[in-house]
């Protein structure tokens, strides 16, 4: 049975990956008595660059240095740090062999997420929570285990129905070995497509005690927090409700798609979730998107949430990973009024709307679309199928048009598509060299209220803090 929750924190600061909710982030806002969340996103791919960049400060180091399983950290260290950094070269990519990956692939999810948490969670005694996607499936079970190695205190999942992670989580807790069923575009129903990972073989039969986490699912309907609460084998611990104004990827529309004149997908009464029946399933929730006021927290409050889940203010705070240059011209736009995003139907591979930040340079310009070379290089959102001689197969909609159709995805699919996993790791200041040797282009996200994030920024300064925002949203503390 998972532990009761105690004192659940009025704000937690959204999961935004890749890497932009990092353990700076999450660190700072924990310490300030909130729930700073990381994170799990590519969390092995950030590792890997961040080592060969240099590892600045040498905090990966240090995490890796204090991992429990002797020899892991030594042997991902001396793989991939480059003293200095490698600046201007293409750097070494990670195994895309995912959902049976080798010893040393999966012990570096686990140590990338424990890295994470462990630096997060470093002299401190504040909650500390790992963000994950439910549809990047491949990758997620030793994530999980690794978070919960560094003790992570809460987990919170969206972007699919998260419905076998609160059973994982107490297999975990128990050091039993757990299963995830993987998604499989024209799977049979003789079909076993899974995904596997054993703590006994990943500590080497030395397992230790283990917290288990608290569950967030991340919802945008009633529908969905009634299924997660009643109808799964584990229950979930609570949920983080969405609205469609929230940055990163949103639930779509309920209902046939259908698109604005701006060419946005068109949100209706539909899909407003009904707070009554999610509190009266008795757990506690958070409301996320456009929450970053004072008057909508005591307002969610009022509604019977726990508090609210903000994202986009955080992001553009000094702590946050964006680099400082996207932080920097985006608060400038906010300040001239001029800050917008697009939600985007068609931009991410995962086929959930995308909001896209408009700013020259990114790929929200076509021109820069247009030029960049279609490669999959890092494949986390790459979607399972099931190939001619029954076994799983990956592609991804964002990668050479050919080699999708020649792996039996339709063309029509593959048109707007934009590679979120490259530009995602760009935008964190861990870019890859493209072979012609122009680093990847970037691609922002955020929430609406990216139009109105210069408030945060205290007069006569030009950014602002993890400190300024939860002073602003809770002035009394
Ligand atoms: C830059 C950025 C990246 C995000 N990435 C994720 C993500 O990886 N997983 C997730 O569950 N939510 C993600 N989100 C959503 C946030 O966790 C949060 O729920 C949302 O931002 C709340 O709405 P707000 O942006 O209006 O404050 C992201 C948001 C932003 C701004």
């Amino acid at each position: 049975m998972p532990d009761m929750i105690q004192d659940p924190p009025v704000l937690i600061q959204g999961g935004m990956g890749v890497a932009v909710s990092n353990w700076r982030l999450a660190r700072a806002v924990s310490q300030l008595g909130h729930l700073g969340v990381v994170s799990g996103v590519a969390i092995d791919a950030v590792l890997v660059r961040r080592l060969q960049l240099g590892d600045d400060g040498g905090h990966m180091r240090r995490a890796l240095a204090a991992f429990p399983v002797p020899g892991v950290g030594e042997q991902i260290i001396e793989k991939y740090y480059v003293p200095g950094g490698k600046h201007g070269q293409r750097l070494v990519q990670m195994s895309m062999k995912r959902d049976k990956p080798s010893r040393q692939t999966e012990d570096l999810g686990v140590a990338a997420a424990f890295a994470e948490v462990f630096l997060a969670k470093e002299g401190h005694d504040g909650l500390v929570g790992v963000n994950h996607l439910e549809k990047v499936q491949a990758t997620t079970l030793p994530m999980l285990y690794g978070a919960m190695l560094a003790g992570v205190d809460y987990v919170t999942m969206g972007a699919g129905i998260p419905k076998t992670i609160p059973a994982v989580l107490d297999k975990f807790a128990a050091g039993q070995p757990a299963e995830l069923r993987i998604d499989v575009k024209g799977a049979t129903p003789e079909d076993n497509f899974r995904s596997r990972f054993d703590p006994v073989e990943m500590m080497r039969g030395e397992l230790r005690p283990l917290a288990r986490p608290q569950f967030l699912g991340i919802v945008s309907s009633h529908v969905l927090a009634t299924m997660l609460a009643t109808k799964i084998e584990v229950l979930v611990d609570g949920f983080i409700v969405e609205a469609p104004t929230a940055g990163g990827h949103n639930a779509p529309p309920r209902g046939k798609l259908r698109l604005d004149e701006a060419g946005e997908p068109i949100y209706g009464e539909r899909d407003v979730p009904d707070l009554d029946v999610i509190r009266d399933l008795g757990l506690p929730f958070w409301l996320a998107g456009g929450r970053a006021e004072p008057e909508q927290i005591q307002e969610a409050l009022d509604l019977g949430a726990a508090g609210v889940q903000v994202g986009t203010a955080f992001a553009y705070c000094d702590e946050s990973g964006f680099e400082a240059d996207i932080k920097r011209r985006v608060i400038d736009l906010s300040r001239q009024s001029q800050a917008q995003v697009f939600t985007d139907p068609v931009a991410s591979p995962s086929g959930f709307p995308f909001k896209v930040v408009t700013l020259e340079g990114t790929l929200s310009q076509e021109n820069v679309y247009e030029n960049r070379r279609r490669i999959c290089e890092l494949g986390y959102l790459r979607s399972a199928y099931r190939r001619s001689d029954g076994k799983m197969g990956w592609r991804c909609a964002a990668e050479p048009v050919e080699l999708y159709v020649g792996k039996g995805g339709d063309e029509k699919d593959t048109v707007g598509r934009k590679c979120l996993c490259s530009a995602l790791m760009a935008n964190v200041g861990l870019p890859q060299v493209q072979r012609e040797g122009d680093l990847e282009p970037t691609l922002v996200t955020s929430g609406d209220d990216v139009a109105e994030v210069a408030r945060f920024v205290p007069p006569g300064a030009d950014s602002f803090t993890a400190a300024d925002v939860v002073r602003y949203l809770l002035p009394e503390g």
